[in-house]
């Protein structure tokens, strides 16, 4: 049984769904950002501020490395992990790759909850994910399965998934 890793952009569910995910299928719930900000003792917030994105990338590939080694987990991943080819090489090994995705203003709506997102943290943050999508999209479509979520529940997001997976 492979693992199962969800990818996409901010806001498009990973985190909801994942727990759903692991709790259906017995599997471990994993996700990078919470090992990054346990690893490095602090907020990824921190870690953008005091250290930059570059830095980050850094520590998130180290960290993705060493999680892709698990079993039977559920693993969550932040946003950009896809922007490097040596993490999803990592994830594929053990894994399937799932990929979220939402429109625009779907994702402005789930991540204006929280201000826990630095790359968001813009004048006109709308504009940025417009951005940052086009820009990624590429990346998130070298996934195993593409599910939109626009119009879906956490629960029906990871029905769908075991259901593509058949695990
Ligand atoms: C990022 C997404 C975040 C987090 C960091 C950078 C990104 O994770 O890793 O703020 O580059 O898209 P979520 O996708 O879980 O919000």
């Amino acid at each position: 049984m492979r693992n199962i890793v969800l990818t996409g952009f901010m806001g498009t569910g990973k985190t909801a769904v994942g727990k759903i995910l692991s709790q259906k299928l017995g599997f471990v719930l994993v996700d990078s950002d919470t090992e990054i900000e346990k690893e490095q003792k602090t907020t990824i917030t921190d870690i953008f501020k005091r250290l930059g994105e570059a830095a980050f990338r850094d520590i998130e590939s180290n960290t993705i490395n060493r999680l892709s080694s698990l079993i039977k987990t559920v693993l969550s991943t932040g946003g950009g992990a896809v922007l490097r080819a040596e993490n999803m090489e990592a994830l594929r090994k053990n894994g399937i790759i799932v990929c979220l995705s939402a429109s625009p203003e779907t994702i402005l709506r789930r991540t204006s909850k929280n201000k826990n997102r630095p790359l968001l943290e813009t004048d006109n943050p709308l504009q940025t994910i417009k951005e940052l999508y086009d820009f990624r999209k590429p990346y998130y479509e070298k996934a195993d399965i593409i599910i939109d979520t626009d119009n879906m529940s956490p629960l029906q997001v990871a029905e769908e998934i075991i259901r593509q997976v058949k695990v």
